[in-house]
């Protein structure tokens, strides 16, 4: 199976300006010097870098930038939001919708995040939509059920023609920033599960097309174990995103 296998970096709220520049310009350098394959990087930066990240980046065949929310209106008085439109205009190629810190913290819905996929779509933007169980969720059984509501309400409304351009992200709320890994077990088990569903829902020609990205304390230790999954198709990366080191050695588990 010919998936696209992608490698992408969440900063989450962390770098200043300046930070942002250094830790993208080794990236970029090290992409040119060690990048060996077809896997696709992604990092998604706070709004404050997208523009300056998008001008740097002159390795654009390998690495596209993203950001991590967007607002479902295009426009209008939502002080202290950014829009698709806002973010396409400096470059943004994806963006995170459904992170489980923003379902959490900043108390998005299903329904909301409904409304997000639809802006991400109507602004050309590919949307990285992340799923994922609390640790009660787990413990009780009922992950399951949880997960495939949350692709069920958010992005099942997509017409088969726009649902082959997302990209899934399973992540365990109790392994993020944990240091809590989910086994490459069952990170697979939820993997053929969520593909499974997509295929009742679409198609098994079109579940085997999608991408579904790990996240969850993926490190260079762990992420071959994990991307050697038969339904794991790379990882979305959080804290070591932050290391360009690292980054890169998550990157090369792909390298051929
Ligand atoms: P960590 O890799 O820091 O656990 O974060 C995962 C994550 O939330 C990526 O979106």
């Amino acid at each position: 199976m010919s998936r696209k296998k992608i490698v992408a970096g969440n900063w989450k709220m962390n770098l200043d300006y300046q930070a942002g520049i250094s830790l993208f310009s080794e990236i970029t350098q090290m992409l040119k010097d060690e990048h060996r394959g077809n896997q696709e990087v992604i990092v998604c930066a706070p709004f404050i870098h997208l523009g300056a990240l998008n001008k740097l980046n002159d390795v654009k065949e390998k690495l596209g930038v993203g950001a991590q929310n967007l607002h479902q209106a295009d426009s209008g008085a939502y002080t202290g939001e950014i829009s698709g439109s806002q973010i396409k205009s400096v470059g943004g190629k994806y963006v995170l919708i459904g992170h489980s810190e923003r379902r959490s913290y900043f108390k998005e819905t299903n329904e909301i995040l409904a409304e997000k996929v639809d802006a991400a779509f109507r602004h050309h933007l590919t949307p990285i939509f992340c799923i994922g169980e609390t640790k009660e969720q787990r413990e009780d059984g009922s992950y399951f059920e949880v997960l495939k509501a949350q692709l069920e309400q958010s992005v099942f409304h997509l017409s088969s023609k726009d649902f082959e351009r997302v990209i899934i992200a399973y992540e365990p709320v109790w392994a993020i920033g944990t240091g809590l890994t989910a086994s490459p077990e069952q990170a697979q088990e939820v993997h053929a599960y969520i593909r499974k569903v997509i295929a009742e829902k679409y198609s098994q020609e079109l579940a085997d097309s999608i991408s579904i990205l790990y996240g969850g304390s993926c490190n260079p230790k762990n992420a071959e174990s994990l991307f050697a999954q038969a339904d794991i198709d790379g990882g979305l990366i959080g804290g070591a995103s932050l290391k360009s080191r690292d980054f890169l050695d998550i990157v090369k588990v792909y390298n051929s």
